[in-house]
């Protein structure tokens, strides 16, 4: 349906062009957009690369377009600029799983842990934590801390249980999950096997365990997509959000990429929350400067310490 605050007949990719150049913007884009976002942006990545472009850009505004908590993490490295968000309500099932009093309880019963918190939580939580990590770079920052350090892994218990895997260590795990990641089949996912037995599994670690043990090839959605590129291999069954095909595609024009099905009949391998960006709200966004993400300067002050401990690593370049 068409939005009366867009004039009829305009050409949307033009009309952001040259507002991008009006407003000095930059347009930052997660995988998990659609694809006409994705052709929009200036730079499309994972959490920890658009983390560091967000750190680094000079431009005066930063379009935001994935979650709220993304657009968080830009406000608090660059608290004079201006951060929008294409639809305000785009959040996370991870980040609305650690309410920040019982994440506080929580971390107060266990006063000798320290806190590692996975970046898709608010800022409030990130600034309850020593150190966040992405899915790029969760085992290296992990096992920045002695073996005998008791440790809290939060918000992600798929991703925990991952990294307690891969670095042999116990964690305390908050019990929190992605509605998306946790929706693939495992009898689905063995039957597209058997249909085609020379594809390779590829998942992302927010995948639950008895998906995860099907996959050759685990890690962050830019880790999946350079595996796809640079694999002599052609065909992927690829288990994570499935706006990343759209830079698989590009990328690797020749092979057969198959979003793994859901357990249900219905589109939940994409993510409710990343898919209420539309490029008519972007657009909205770059015009009007609105919806703006604030961030309490005591809150900002305390979840940009445990973010620049991450982003002075220089740990899962993917
Ligand atoms: P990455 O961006 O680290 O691959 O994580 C995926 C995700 O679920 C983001 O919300
Ligand atoms: Fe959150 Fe999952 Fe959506 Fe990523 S895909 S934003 S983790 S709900």
């Amino acid at each position: 349906m068409h939005d009366d605050r867009i004039p009829a007949g305009l050409d949307l990719f033009a009309a952001i062009e040259a507002l991008k150049a009006e407003r000095n913007a930059v347009v930052l884009a997660h995988y998990y957009q659609e694809g006409d976002i994705q052709d929009v942006a200036d730079f499309v990545g994972d959490s920890l690369g658009l983390s560091r472009k967000a750190a680094e850009t000079d431009c005066e505004v930063i379009v935001f377009a994935g979650v709220h908590f993304m657009a968080e993490v830009a406000k608090i490295v660059n608290p004079d600029k201006t951060v929008v968000l294409p639809d305000l309500n785009a959040g996370c099932s991870l980040a609305d799983s650690t309410p920040t009093g019982a994440f506080k309880a929580f971390l107060d019963e266990r006063p000798d842990h320290k806190v590692v918190s996975y970046i898709n939580c608010t800022a409030e939580v990130k600034a309850l934590s020593d150190v966040i990590c992405t899915s790029s770079n969760a085992v290296d920052v992990v096992n920045l801390f002695p073996p005998d350090q008791p440790l809290i892994f939060a918000p992600d218990r798929n991703l925990g249980r991952y990294v307690m895997e891969q670095t042999g260590r116990d964690m305390v795990l908050w019990n929190g999950s992605c509605q998306v990641h946790e929706v693939f089949s495992e009898k689905k996912l063995m039957q597209l096997r058997m249909r085609h037995p020379d594809a390779v599994v590829v998942a992302h670690p927010e995948c639950e365990p008895h998906i995860l043990r099907h996959a050759e090839h685990i890690g962050s959605t830019t880790s999946l997509l350079n595996y796809v590129r640079t694999s002599p291999l052609k065909t992927f069954i690829v288990l994570t959000e499935a706006g990343i095909l759209h830079q698989m595609k590009k990328a690797a024009p020749d092979k057969e990429l198959i979003a793994a099905p859901p357990e249900g009949n219905c589109a939940c391998n994409e993510c409710p929350h990343m898919r209420l960006n539309t490029l008519e709200k972007l657009y909205l966004a770059l015009r009007d400067l609105t919806p703006v993400i604030e961030v309490p300067d005591a809150v900002r002050e305390a979840a940009l310490r445990p973010l620049t401990r991450m982003l002075a690593l220089d740990l899962g370049a993917a």
